[in-house]
């Protein structure tokens, strides 16, 4: 798939279908993940995938929105190193929505949906993953191929309108590139 047809495909996907997702492509998807931007370069991160089904079902219950996981057909935990420091809190939070993008991505690009979990167990999360004391698992990105629809270029995503969001060069600036070359 062309990048910007990835971008406009993809979609939360919580349904889907009975299908394994084959090796490569699971080894490709977590190498977008690893090859993710991160503040000073740290990678303060671990991505933990599971395939498992048994694990999955109790992996989905680690918050009341991460039904999904128990049906996908993999799904990547994103640990960080557990810490209250507010600072690195949010540093490492944009790192991990960095490396969550990145994933999502990389799967659509392959036409395999997925869907965010936030993680509200975080002590059922670390017990099912074996993770060490010092590390959270932060988000759960579930895959899976769609039940039913396609992944496929979305003519209208639900989102506020292009004029509302985008600002040029300031606040109350142009609405158009075309209005923004003129100049003042
Ligand atoms: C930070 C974050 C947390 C989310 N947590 C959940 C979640 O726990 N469960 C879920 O089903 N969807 C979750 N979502 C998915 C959003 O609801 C979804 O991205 C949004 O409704 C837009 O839909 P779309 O991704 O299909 O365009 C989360 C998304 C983000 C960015």
């Amino acid at each position: 798939m062309e990048t910007w047809d990835a971008i406009r495909s993809r979609r939360n996907v919580r349904a889907f279908a009975d299908r394994p997702i084959d090796g490569p492509h699971l080894d490709r998807i977590l190498e977008a993940a690893r090859r993710t931007p991160s503040s000073m370069n740290q990678q303060a991160w671990d991505f933990v995938l599971v395939t498992d089904p048994a694990a999955l079902e109790r992996l989905s219950g680690v918050w009341r929105y991460a039904e999904h996981v128990a049906g996908s057909a993999a799904t990547i935990a994103l640990v960080a190193p557990a810490t209250r420091d507010p600072d690195e809190r949010e540093t490492i939070q944009f790192d991990l929505g960095q490396a969550a993008m990145s994933v999502m991505l990389a799967a659509a690009d392959l036409g395999i949906g997925t869907c965010h979990s936030a993680v509200g167990d975080l002590a059922l999360a670390r017990d099912l993953l074996g993770l060490p004391e010092d590390r959270d698992c932060m988000w759960l990105v579930a895959l899976g191929y769609p039940r039913g629809r396609a992944l496929a270029p979305i003519e209208r995503p639900d989102r506020r309108a292009f004029d509302d969001v985008v600002h040029r060069e300031r606040w109350a600036g142009p609405t158009s590139a075309v209005e923004a070359s003129r100049g003042p």
